[in-house]
């Protein structure tokens, strides 16, 4: 008989065979900014996720980098009257995210920011790509995501996070900026985003429901698994010095396959607004502790093979790391 009770005899011997390890500097923190002054709006469909102007995302940030997380992924949030068919907001002078990332990083040059690059937030339609005879046009949306990340380059973003799934986003985007001197400014791809149902309270969060059909000819179907390593493979090609699969609680897999298959790449698994919502409503229901369940997912995802995880548990679970042992 092999015994394998001994490895869990105590909790020091737990510790002591832990193959995988869970650290603040792990987390990114998304949030989502809107225009104005003094405002913090819980967003109604995602608990203790909030709109937040500048002033107060500055203050928010504070006790954030106080608790030992670094990483933050901006949305910007624009009323509706400001959309238009071709997202002009997205990239002109002066636009909302990159006004905010100029300020922030004056105030916080230590915290790395990452912000989405992508259309959906920005258009009248709620697509992410730019529509011609209600077909998503993906050549004519490219040249838009390459300036909308070049205008958060000039203000300072360390990242540029291209999420449309539009083919070739990368690389238009890479060449862009080097061809503006950003050289330095890297990309985090969502190489594979999956079309997933477990969105739905982030398009509240980021008022980008597309207004009709849905996503299906743009973000990847669930039913592959090569396809999503292609996906990743491509960006790194095309110039992605980070990759990213999403949603994360229910494509362990693809995140095994995809750290197996490029080691050397960061991989940030992103822990989508319904997989944050099941976890919160699964405690309320009493099925079962949020704190010590968050923990367990959270492990998993790093037991897969992520390196980083975007969370909108990160600040709660920072408190939360000081009462349970990580
Ligand atoms: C923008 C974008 C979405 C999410 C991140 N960036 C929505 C979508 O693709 O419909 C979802 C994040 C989440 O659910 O937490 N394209």
């Amino acid at each position: 008989m092999k015994r394998f009770r001994p490895y869990r005899k105590d909790q020091q011997t737990r510790d002591a065979y832990a193959e995988v390890s869970l650290k603040k500097e792990d987390l990114i923190y998304p949030y989502f900014i809107i225009e104005g002054e003094g405002k913090k709006k819980e967003v109604p469909s995602l608990e203790h996720v909030y709109h937040f102007t500048l002033d107060q995302l500055i203050q928010d940030m504070r006790e954030c980098l106080d608790l030992g997380i670094n990483k933050f992924l901006l949305f910007g949030v624009i009323t509706y009257d400001l959309k238009t068919s071709d997202a002009q907001e997205a990239a002109k002078p002066d636009n909302l995210v990159s006004r905010a990332v100029s300020t922030l990083k004056q105030y916080f040059p230590e915290a790395l920011i990452f912000t989405d690059v992508c259309l959906c937030g920005y258009t009248d339609h709620g697509h992410c790509g730019i529509i011609e005879k209600d077909k998503i046009k993906n050549d004519r949306t490219l040249p838009l995501l390459a300036e909308m990340a070049l205008s958060h380059a000039q203000a300072g973003a360390d990242y540029v996070a291209p999420s449309s799934m539009m083919d070739g986003q990368v690389k238009a985007i890479r060449e862009h900026l080097d061809a503006n001197g950003y050289t330095q400014t890297g990309i985090m791809g969502y190489s594979a985003k999956f079309a997933s149902d477990f969105y739905g309270p982030f398009r509240d969060a980021g008022n980008s429901s597309p207004s009709f059909g849905d996503r299906k000819t743009y973000q990847m179907d669930y039913r592959v698994t090569d396809q999503a390593l292609d996906e990743i493979r491509a960006d790194i090609e095309e110039g992605a010095d980070w990759t990213m699969v999403k949603p994360a609680h229910t494509y362990l897999d693809i995140i095994a396959r995809a750290k197996t298959n490029s080691p050397e790449i960061p991989l940030a698994a992103y822990h989508v607004s319904g997989e944050y919502m099941m976890i919160k409503q699964g405690a309320k229901a009493g099925i079962f502790d949020e704190q010590l369940a968050l923990r367990e997912v959270l492990f998993s995802l790093k037991r897969a093979g992520a390196d980083y995880i975007i969370t909108y548990f990160a600040k709660q679970a920072a408190n939360y790391f000081e009462t349970i042992k990580l």
